[in-house]
């Protein structure tokens, strides 16, 4: 019943954002001053937790509101005749901006990432058993440094029920954005038997999106990120790429894999884990994660786990810059770590990045980052590409 009025809510406020799109500047700067002026105040009294709950419900909620959300996603993507989507393994991308994993653990508010102007989208971590996570308190906002720090721990349904979820969302050819799914290790799966688990989450959701991230760099997960090392990454990788082999000789799509690495490994570690990428042909690498270094005023921070946002630019920055030279460009990079503006978005591009996402910036920045960002990425690109 409830779901049928705001269906109906949904065919009205469709109406009235169609007329507002004529005032497109208008609209926007209404919905940043919203946001600063009534949204973000309010949020930063909650739970860091809570908030990010109710923002995830609320997304949701937009999602079923088909109406609305097509409306607000003519608002906020680019136009795709002025500007080209972005091509990368076989998959177009309507801009250079995603939302990174870790928002959508359980895959219920994607939907309506395109409507916040996300040009791709990674759900999960998902791992193949359903757990709880660590305890709460789990996640910390700094908002002076801009920052966060979390230690939420796979908290997700599984990969199970993400699958039946996905089987009743939209299917790839009724998707405007590509959807990615991010696989983790389970807490009680041994670390010798990983690649099992992995492959476990793989088989059951690899009819369901586009991509896939294999994710061996959260810090809170014990032992997970011993999988960087060029032994485990080898049977791990070599285990995946041959399921997804027999998927395609079996006449079903192979699905692109990329790697999700830290940015605590040093340079030496970087080039192991780009021999392992080259033998195995993985189709992208996406650097990086949380880090659990604690730079600056962090270093007299108590709280365990991983810091993301600001204090994580240069560092992920300065992995990508290596990443690139060290392949001579031939690696797809997704860049990701401390995205705040356009400065540090266009940091990342320069240094090799083709796609970029985003999570700590949409919590300082709003939910329409991801719009502004991607039309300052594509105006930029513009320009360049004027120049002789
Ligand atoms: C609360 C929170 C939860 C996260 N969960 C995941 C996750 O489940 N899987 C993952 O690969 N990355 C996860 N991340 C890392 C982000 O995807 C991203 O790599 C990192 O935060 C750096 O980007 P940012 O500075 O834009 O936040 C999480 C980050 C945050 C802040």
């Amino acid at each position: 019943m409830l779901r049928k009025e705001l269906e109906f809510f949904s065919f009205f406020a469709a109406a009235v954002l169609e007329d507002c799109q004529r005032h497109a500047l208008k609209v926007c700067v209404n919905m940043s001053w919203l946001y600063d002026h009534v949204a973000k105040p309010a949020f930063s009294q909650l739970d860091p937790e809570t908030a990010h709950e109710l923002s995830v419900d609320a997304l949701t909620a937009l999602g079923w509101l088909r109406p609305l959300c097509a409306a607000l996603e003519k608002w906020a993507q680019l136009n795709p005749v002025s500007h080209r989507p972005i091509e990368c393994f076989g998959l177009q991308f309507p801009n250079a901006i995603g939302l990174a994993a870790g928002f959508d653990k359980n895959g219920r508010a994607w939907p309506a990432a395109a409507a916040l102007g996300f040009g791709h989208v990674e759900v999960g971590t998902v791992t193949l058993h359903a757990q709880s996570g660590n305890e709460r308190p789990r996640l910390f906002r700094f908002p002076s440094e801009r920052a966060v720090i979390n230690l939420m721990g796979f908290n997700n349904e599984g990969a199970a029920a993400l699958a039946s979820r996905l089987a009743k969302q939209p299917r790839s050819d009724h998707r405007t954005i590509p959807l990615g799914i991010n696989l983790g290790k389970s807490k009680i799966t041994p670390f010798d038997r990983a690649t099992e688990d992995y492959l476990g989450s793989f088989r059951l959701l690899a009819d369901y999106a586009d991509y896939f991230v294999v994710n061996v760099s959260s810090p809170n997960t014990p032992y997970l990120r011993e999988l960087q090392n060029a032994a485990w990454l080898q049977l791990l990788l070599g285990a995946l790429v041959g399921e997804n082999r027999a998927r395609a000789a079996a006449g079903k799509q192979r699905r692109p894999l990329l790697l999700k690495i830290a940015p605590d490994l040093n340079f030496s570690q970087i080039d192991d884990v780009l021999t392992v990428i080259a033998h195995f042909g993985l189709d992208g690498i996406i650097a990086t994660n949380t880090t659990q270094a604690r730079p600056g005023v962090f270093s007299r921070a108590p709280q365990a786990g991983g810091l993301s946002g600001a204090p994580l630019q240069a560092r992920a920055t300065e992995v990508i810059s290596y990443i690139a030279k060290a392949t001579n460009g031939r690696l797809l990079i997704v860049g990701v770590g401390g995205v705040m503006d356009f400065a540090g978005a266009a940091e990342k591009l320069d240094a090799g990045a083709t796609l970029l996402q985003v999570y700590t910036g949409m919590i300082y920045r709003g939910p329409f980052f991801a719009r502004e960002l991607a039309r300052e990425v594509a105006g930029r690109k513009t320009v360049r590409s004027l120049m002789p």
